[in-house]
């Protein structure tokens, strides 16, 4: 028996913060670059050929970073690169060192802390004010005998954005390394190596594949390396590079990392579609400093994970807070150390809007989402 689905409604997409769609221009791409299979540590042409390519796209991404090739480290993504820089750089500090970071950080980032709390180091997660964000203020109460700060510059889930500009000011003065998870800042915001010693990406949340990552570091810095047996990205990440996914990663952004304006306006579209609802209904969070794509909003008596079901059987896609941690029931930690209550931070969504999305589908979900609430939850 035949079943016949009316498509009564278009599907939309508001979850770019988890992960961006491959665009176009890479999928039209990838069976050329699926041919240069050979392994790039090969000696032989067609292995040296993917070698040229490999460092050709080291090169593009140095150059739309305004570095240098020898201070890019490709890695497996975001997560790896995280450990890299935390496990890497505490590594060339002594036991016992003193790390400053904050309980808002991407969980990875947590995790790289808390084996280095296993191996010794001292880790302080300094307080973060109603938008989830280190003042620095907090840092300079805190900094004096610290040997690495690592901060993140956009917020995974809020979108805050940390003012790395006066944080980066007081680790030089107080010759403090510096590390920041730019991993949701790239694409979305301007991104100034110049200010930091080590910093985290990953391709796949600006358009490339995923399982690609890479790690900025400073020229005179060498991390130690968290996997050794090879001498892969000069021994500091070993392990045969993905070569199809940093072909990707170059062309990514070569083609997707200025901020794009467009963008901002559908999130604003939203957001003062939702004023119009009332304003008892709900509450953004992460402040006025915050990337243009996302909408963290709390809605009241509410809960958030009936919401996402709802609004994906409308056929709009959204999450509830981090990606990784989705499917818990347990409270955003980035909610609760900003100060939302259990109840507050289970009531609320994460929105996170992109290139593809369209005035109309935002209309939609907007629509959707009056229905829902007022239909109840
Ligand atoms: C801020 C932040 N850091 C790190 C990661 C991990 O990146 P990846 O998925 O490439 O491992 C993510 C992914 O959501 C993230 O949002």
């Amino acid at each position: 028996m035949r079943l016949f689905i009316p498509l009564v409604f278009s599907l939309a997409y508001f979850d770019y913060n988890s992960t961006h769609p491959i665009s176009q221009a890479i999928l039209e791409k990838m069976p050329e670059w699926a041919g240069h299979w050979q392994n790039p540590s090969s000696k032989h042409r067609p292995g040296q050929k993917v070698r040229g390519l490999l460092e050709q796209s080291r090169e593009e991404i140095a150059q739309c970073l305004g570095v240098s090739h020898k201070e890019i480290f490709f890695t497996s993504g975001g997560t790896e690169s995280n450990h890299l820089a935390l496990q890497g750089l505490a590594g060339c500090l002594p036991t016992g060192a003193l790390i400053l970071s904050s309980p808002t950080e991407h969980p990875c980032l947590l995790g790289a802390l808390q084996i280095l709390e296993r191996r010794g180091f001292r880790v302080c997660y300094l307080p973060v004010d109603s938008n989830g964000v280190v003042k620095p203020d907090v840092l300079r109460a805190h900094i004096t005998g610290a040997s690495l700060v690592s901060l993140m510059l956009a917020n995974n889930e809020t979108g805050a954005i940390t003012d790395i500009n006066s944080i980066s000011a007081m680790c030089r003065e107080n010759g403090v390394l510096l590390h920041t998870d730019a991993v949701q800042a790239l694409g979305k915001m301007e991104v100034d190596l110049s200010l930091v010693d080590a910093a985290s990406m990953s391709a796949h949340k600006i358009g490339g594949l995923k399982g690609v990552g890479l790690l900025y570091v400073r020229s005179g810095l060498k991390p130690d390396p968290v996997f050794l047996g090879g001498e892969q990205e000069k021994g500091i990440r070993p392990g045969t590079e993905n070569s199809l996914g940093i072909l990707s990663f170059a062309h990514a952004f070569k083609h997707g990392i200025q901020p794009n304006p467009l963008v901002r306006t559908l999130r604003d579209q939203f957001e003062s579609g939702l004023q119009s609802m009332g304003r008892d209904y709900f509450r953004i969070n992460g402040g006025i400093h915050r990337v243009g794509n996302t909408s963290n909003v709390t809605f009241f008596g509410y809960d958030g994970q009936s919401l996402v079901l709802q609004l994906d059987m409308d056929g709009h896609f959204v999450s509830m807070g981090a990606a990784c941690s989705s499917g818990s029931v347990k409270p955003s930690p980035v909610l609760l150390a900003a100060g939302l209550s259990e109840e507050e931070a289970k009531s609320t969504l994460r929105i996170s809007f992109g290139c593809y999305n369209t005035p109309s589908e935002v209309d939609s979900l907007l629509r959707s989402l009056k229905k829902i609430l007022k239909t109840g939850s």
